[in-house]
């Protein structure tokens, strides 16, 4: 097994129902906050991290992921004949040229687990990140370095976690361990989506992962978990009978941008902290709410 993440899976095959109707014909990775799709603050967090190889597991409306990454080259024509040159650098920075992406096909949206499992043919013997793009994370370093970071140190698999309230257990994983750091607890269960009476803490699972190629097996061999689904929190409690899994309470903000609410919250914060439009953004929320 090599050591290093080389490779990050983008499951985007879910049909985002909570986000009706905007996510119709669109893939909900794809809607802007502020100026970028989810999909974008995703791949630039993993590129942070130092990974290059982009997997993205596609599934209806599959086309409008693959036409962001790619080059656009009448767009590209137009804007360099313009003059635009900013604009140009913009577009062109969304694919960096050491960046490769890779397109899979989950056939239907079975489940998260089922949508991990489809890319093994591809990752094969190597550990790689998990990065759900509907989880917007802000963090400095970024959410998924700190966790490669501490991956270089442990050698892994590490889910990120944080608290979440009492009553908000039922939407997630939620995690029990020992601590074995200051935020690094050894886990010694996971289950998925438990109600509030019976949760073993309020350590909840956010959208990013480091997992061993172990988990493949671990996801074949599970029957389908909670909703129907083929759930990968099912796969990791596997694994944690088989290799140590650690969770990670990571340093940062989460917007859970698959909820109407998350969404906006994150387009109101990340407006407010955008570098030309924020204090315009700013003196229009106080001249009409006089909240910001
Ligand atoms: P969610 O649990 O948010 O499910 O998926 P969803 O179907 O996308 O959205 P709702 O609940 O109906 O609104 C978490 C992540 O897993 C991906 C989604 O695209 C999202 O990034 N996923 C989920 C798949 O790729 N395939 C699946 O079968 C299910």
């Amino acid at each position: 097994m090599t050591t290093k993440i080389t490779k990050a899976i983008f499951p985007v095959a879910g049909l985002g129902t909570r986000f009706l109707p905007a996510t119709k014909a669109l893939p909900k990775e794809m809607l802007p906050v502020v100026d970028k799709p989810l999909i974008q603050y995703a791949v630039e967090e993993a590129y942070a991290a130092g990974i290059r190889e982009m997997i993205f597991v596609n599934g209806r409306n599959k086309r409008a992921i693959p036409d962001h990454f790619d080059t656009a080259y009448e767009l590209e024509t137009e804007m360099e004949a313009a003059g635009k040159t900013e604009l140009l650098e913009t577009v062109r920075s969304i694919k960096p040229d050491d960046m490769h992406c890779i397109y899979l096909r989950q056939p239907k949206a079975l489940g998260l687990g089922h949508a991990v499992l489809c890319a093994e043919p591809v990752v094969r013997e190597e550990p790689f990140a998990v990065l759900l793009a509907d989880d917007l994370m802000v963090g400095e370093p970024p959410v998924l370095k700190q966790m490669v970071e501490q991956f270089n140190d442990w050698r892994t698999s590490i889910l990120a976690v944080q608290e979440v309230p009492a009553e908000h257990t039922r939407r997630y994983g939620i995690v029990s361990g020992r601590p074995v750091g200051e935020r690094m607890l050894d886990l010694t269960g996971i289950v998925e989506k438990p109600a509030p009476e019976v949760a073993p803490s309020r350590l909840g699972v956010a959208g990013r992962y480091i997992l061993t190629p172990g988990i493949f097996k671990e996801i074949r061999n599970q029957p389908r978990g909670v909703g129907g689904e083929i759930q990968l929190t099912d796969g990791i409690a596997g694994l944690l009978r088989r290799e140590k899994v650690f969770a990670y309470t990571y340093q940062g903000q989460r917007y859970d941008c698959g909820s109407k609410e998350g969404f906006l919250q994150a387009n109101v914060e990340l407006a407010l902290a955008h570098p030309t439009l924020g204090a315009e953004f700013k003196r229009y929320l106080d001249a009409r709410y006089g909240v910001a």
